[in-house]
């Protein structure tokens, strides 16, 4: 019987013992396997006498149940206890703060974003967008623009010109986005009606002008366009650009080679410090040049002028940017600090539409 009782003692203690699935298999193969121990005892059952069968059976089939249950129950504690380490392994700190993903992080620069404001006011008036080189030649950014060979307005643009050619002709960065004008007309037949967004570039720099700045032309030309659609163009624009329904705007006489009249437009706006609201209060603003194009410059573009007329008008980007979101100092456009990035740029997925807010 103490052997009995030793092997007891043996088998649960390797049950303790085993550490893992396989390592309890191992004690249960060795037990109660085909040849373990208490199964060659159970085979000997059968050469014993009936007295010493009526003690040994019950004892032995005792054990045998002892022992399956003890492995059993170990089983269930050790598939447990590995998936509590799992768990322990796998944890997430929910309360661990989130990390900004590249989308939240990056910003869309407020000459881009204003860039596309522009572009849906306009494209849900009905205008196209065309395109320009930055690289123009002396032909289209002044010649066809009604600027002869030595006319003082040329001297106004304080233009970067390329090296002269061979044939002493030169290249040049256009200075405005006027010759997007002629470009656009003489490729396709009137009515018009679009506007061209660009760099432009001028050799000028102070708190409000940079070498590289942008515009953005508008034009429409048709059998009856005239100065009245100009206006209510440019107003409700601005009314839509600037996110109010009080805007005045005046026109002063001004003068462009390519525009007759020529007016420049100011908007009225109180100054506040720092700070400029459009549509109210007793200043104004100049804020683009316009006018009724020149005859010369449609025949240029190979239009006839007693059939068409309309009118044309150029505005500086990065001047309603600055006027909109009350940015100070124009160089800090060009400057790529991401601290002001930050600041004054916008979310990468908020696109401008006119339905679901411009700016918002
Ligand atoms: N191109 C002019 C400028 O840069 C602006 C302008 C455009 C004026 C179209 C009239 C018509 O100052």
């Amino acid at each position: 019987m103490s052997d009995l009782k030793k092997l007891e003692e043996d088998i649960l203690k390797a049950v303790d013992a085993a550490e893992d699935e396989k390592a309890l298999e191992d004690v249960r193969v060795a037990a109660l396997g085909k040849k373990g121990s208490i199964s060659e005892l159970l085979k000997g059952l059968g050469k014993m006498s009936p007295e010493e069968r009526k003690e040994m059976g019950p004892a032995l089939n005792g054990l045998k149940t002892l022992v399956g249950d003890a492995i059993t129950a170990r089983k269930e504690a050790l598939h447990d206890a590995a998936i509590e380490a799992r768990l322990a392994s796998e944890t997430v700190d929910v309360t661990l703060p989130v990390r900004a993903a590249p989308l939240s992080e990056g910003r869309v620069h407020p000459i881009s974003q204003v860039w596309d404001e522009v572009t849906a006011i306009f494209g849900d008036m009905g205008f196209t967008v065309e395109e320009g080189p930055d690289v123009e030649t002396d032909y289209y950014n002044f010649e066809a623009l009604n600027f002869p060979e030595g006319h003082p307005a040329r001297e106004m643009h304080d233009t970067f010109y390329f090296h002269p050619k061979e044939d002493g002709s030169r290249l040049l960065l256009r200075t405005h986005t006027s010759p997007v004008q002629v470009r656009t007309m003489e490729k396709g037949k009137p009515p018009f009606r679009f506007i061209a967004p660009g760099r432009t570039f001028r050799c000028d720099s102070d708190q409000t002008h940079t070498p590289q700045f942008h515009q953005v032309e508008g034009l429409v030309v048709d059998e009856t366009t005239h100065m009245g659609h100009l206006k209510w163009t440019l107003e409700t624009f601005l009314a839509s650009f600037f996110e109010t329904d009080n805007v005045e705007i005046r026109f002063r006489p001004s003068f462009f080679p390519f525009t007759e009249p020529s007016m420049e437009v100011d908007v009225r706006c109180a100054r506040l410090g720092n700070e400029i609201r459009i549509g109210e209060g007793e200043d104004w603003l100049e804020i683009l040049g316009c006018g009724m194009i020149h005859p010369n410059v449609l025949k240029s573009a190979g239009i006839d002028p007693e059939r068409y007329q309309g009118f044309a008008f150029g505005m500086g980007i990065d001047r309603i940017a600055m006027l909109k979101y009350g940015i100070p100092d124009l160089r800090a456009f060009f400057e790529a600090d991401l601290r002001w990035l930050k600041h004054y740029g916008f979310q990468a997925l908020d696109m401008p539409t006119l339905d679901g807010g411009l700016s918002s």
